[in-house]
């Protein structure tokens, strides 16, 4: 078993989620590679106290530079504001460490590029945080779509709603400035989710018109006073993508006030001969359509615990968040041993470029109310 040290830079939301996947690394059957969290850097000294009591970790610090230059750390997972993402990915890269980037990979399509160039230059192993393809159910869209068998492709839906900004009592997070959160406010937060599966089935859009919706213009701000918000919330990206020698409308639906729902993922092809349909929302339930005779046949098949990467879970239970993330973690491990072979991959620099061209379009779409090529 190789390990592979890890060093966390944000230790918020998402940096603890990372930890408790290495943590419950056993669950995982016959894995060539193990990490090993051994390092942690955050500015808010309060985040630290709680990596210092995971076993491993020798190095807590405020100063995510100090961690920069430990040799204790192999690769550097880095979840921070979107603001701080160029300045602090370019720091790992010129330091010589391979890089879990967090999404949306850079505040807007600028960024993005300098992340890109970067990474060409250090030459580094570097790939972007994006889970949910991990579910069973997604897995089997994905594979259904390579093996062909849908005819013509109709329509095709891919999306994340959630609900938790339709409660105006909310206190204001960085997620609501576009300042930090950046100009595509719910594109960069939920987009990479739902461009992930498509991107990597070759389904790059050429066109979007957008429709963005803000939500509440001000939220207690946590301090007694209010906070202006200003960023998008909503947003249906309407595009056309290419496949089979056709053209085929795409949606794209991202929502931070969706009624309702929450953390629901979801992506839905129809064609012609064959189809499915998923969504984290029920987790277990795979719907599959077909033409069967004279008769058009809705069938669900309910899914087990059938992951890339075998673990000890028996096949009949569900799988959760916390199973997708350490998925999600022996892809990005087994891919930077070269060992990845058939299976899914996280998403590349390449991709997170390609996904900021669709944000970048869509902001002129909503702007200008027309339908706007990706560049
Ligand atoms: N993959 C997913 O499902 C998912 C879910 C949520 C968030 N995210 C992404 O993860 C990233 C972080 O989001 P979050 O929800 O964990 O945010 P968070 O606010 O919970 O945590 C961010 C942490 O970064 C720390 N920080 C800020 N500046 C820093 C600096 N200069 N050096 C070190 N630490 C610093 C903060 O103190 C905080 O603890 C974002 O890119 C976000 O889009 C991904």
């Amino acid at each position: 078993m190789k390990t592979v040290r890890i060093g966390i830079i944000g230790g918020g939301l998402m940096g603890r989620e990372m930890a408790s996947a290495f943590a419950r690394w056993c669950a995982l059957k016959d894995l060539p590679v193990q990490p090993v969290l051994t390092a942690v850097a955050d500015v808010n000294p309060a985040v630290l106290e709680w990596f210092r009591a995971l076993p491993g970790v020798a190095l807590t610090t405020t100063d995510y530079h100090e961690m920069l230059r430990s040799p204790e750390v192999d690769v550097v997972y880095v979840a921070v504001p979107h603001h701080l993402h160029e300045r602090v990915y370019c720091d790992v890269l010129a330091a010589g460490k391979d890089l879990f980037a967090e999404k949306p990979f850079g505040i807007n399509l600028a960024a993005a590029e300098a992340i890109f160039e970067a990474t060409l230059k250090s030459g580094a192993f570097v790939r972007c945080s994006s889970e949910f393809p991990y579910f069973p159910g997604a897995q089997r869209v994905f594979k259904a779509v390579g093996a062909g068998g849908m005819g013509r492709l109709l329509e095709i839906r891919s999306g994340f709603h959630h609900s938790s900004d339709l409660d105006p009592t909310k206190v204001a997070n960085w997620k609501r400035f576009s300042g930090i959160c950046g100009e595509v406010g719910v594109l960069g937060d939920l987009g990479m989710h739902t461009l992930h599966v498509p991107l990597r089935l070759g389904w790059v859009p050429r066109t979007v018109y957008a429709q963005l919706q803000k939500g509440y213009a001000e939220r207690p701000d946590g301090k007694g006073g209010m906070a202006e918000c200003d960023t998008w919330d909503n947003a249906m990206l309407h595009t056309w993508v290419e496949s089979g020698g056709e053209d085929v409308p795409m949606r794209l639906e991202m929502k931070r006030m969706a009624p309702g729902a929450t953390n629901s993922w979801f992506i839905e092809v129809l064609g012609t001969e064959g189809g499915m349909s998923y969504s984290t929302a029920e987790p277990k339930t795979l719907k599959t359509f077909r033409r069967k005779g004279g008769e058009q046949v809705w069938e669900t098949v309910s899914l087990g615990f059938e992951m890339p990467f075998p673990a000890i879970t028996g096949g009949i239970f569900e799988p959760g968040f916390p199973d997708i993330m350490q998925q999600m973690w022996a892809a990005y491990l087994m891919e930077r041993e070269g060992l990845l072979g058939e299976r899914f991959g996280c998403v590349t620099p390449e991709e997170a470029v390609a996904s900021h061209r669709v944000f970048a379009a869509a902001l002129e779409s909503q702007r200008d109310g027309r339908v706007v090529a990706v560049k």
